[in-house]
């Protein structure tokens, strides 16, 4: 006797994952976000049994990823996770951006319920296509009693959001962030706790996405222009995160430039454009990353 909360649904937002190259050689030179969602899950007879639903949301490379989107997925997810009998939810989603959209659906949403993004880093027309796996992976963990929050899965591992960051450009293990789980062989082997913690909830991020606050990123350099921060500051951005160098120090022209922004009413926060560690000494709530830095300042920016 199934469960009565058994579904799960399979939204598409584009990616590589439903990306097409001419030859199946070609793992580089293909064009993202072609085969729409039904087309994926009936590319893995795995889940012919499974009770399914899917629904494309979007149809993108997710270096285009925009706030309207965002907005849409988060509501859209959270209507299916509303539903009695949808157990879990999965999200078909490019590489580029997936540390971003998954932070800030973790953010919003904080799910008692599995929600599952997946991705790939080879076109669905390569040799050996990593996208059908992952979605099966994706499908198993959404299906997993006791699994909750927003995960990620690619190349075997699951990951919570908050931490993520994308830290190959080839490889197909791409990511690097808190594990919470192995797929091995169609089953779930658990590795870290399931991620719990308050939802901001879509009151949040109700208001019409041109009305957003403009939160910009820039990196601490050598020869570092603060024209571009004054530039920012006289366009009316609201917040501005930094990658800093090492331990979140700045280039002093870049520094300078920020106390005129924060004098001219500018949020600022500073992480580090180091592949790995955080800012030892800084706000210890803070993402690691510049990228998911810049969705929470972005999020705090609207509950304002
Ligand atoms: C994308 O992010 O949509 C393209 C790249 C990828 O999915 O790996």
């Amino acid at each position: 006797m199934p469960s009565p909360a058994s579904l799960t649904v399979v939204l598409g937002t584009g990616g590589t994952i439903s990306g097409t190259a001419d030859r199946a050689t070609d793992n580089v030179g293909y064009r993202a976000a072609q085969l729409g969602v039904a087309a994926l899950v009936a590319a893995v007879p795995a889940l012919a049994g499974v009770p399914l639903e899917s629904a494309q949301v979007a149809q993108l490379d997710s270096k285009d990823m925009s706030h309207a989107v965002w907005q849409q997925l988060a509501q859209r997810v959270a209507a299916e996770l509303a539903r009695p009998d949808v157990g879990g939810v999965v999200v078909t989603h490019g590489t580029d951006t997936l540390e971003e959209t998954a932070y800030f659906l973790h953010r919003v949403l904080a799910p008692a319920k599995p929600v599952v993004l997946t991705a790939a880093m080879r076109p669905a027309t390569s040799l050996q296509a990593d996208g059908p796996q992952n979605l099966l992976d994706a499908v198993t963990l959404a299906r997993e009693p006791g699994a909750a929050g927003v995960l990620v899965v690619l190349g075997g591992r699951a990951f919570a959001a908050d931490g993520l960051r994308k830290a190959d450009a080839y490889r197909l293990d791409a990511f690097e962030g808190p594990e919470v789980a192995r797929l091995e062989e169609g089953r779930v082997r658990p590795t870290g706790p399931w991620p719990r913690s308050a939802p901001l909830g879509l009151a949040c991020i109700a208001r019409a996405p041109e009305r957003w606050p403009r939160v910009a990123w820039l990196t601490s350099h050598a020869g570092f222009d603060a024209a571009l921060v004054d530039g920012l500051r006289a366009a009316g951005f609201d917040g501005l995160v930094i990658a800093g160098t090492g331990n979140g120090t700045l280039h002093a022209d870049l520094q300078a430039a920020l106390l005129r922004a924060r004098d001219a009413g500018l949020e600022v926060r500073v992480t580090t454009r180091c592949a790995s560690g955080r800012v030892v000494g800084g706000a210890p709530d803070q993402p690691v990353g510049p990228a998911q830095a810049r969705v929470a300042l972005l999020l705090e920016l609207l509950q304002r």
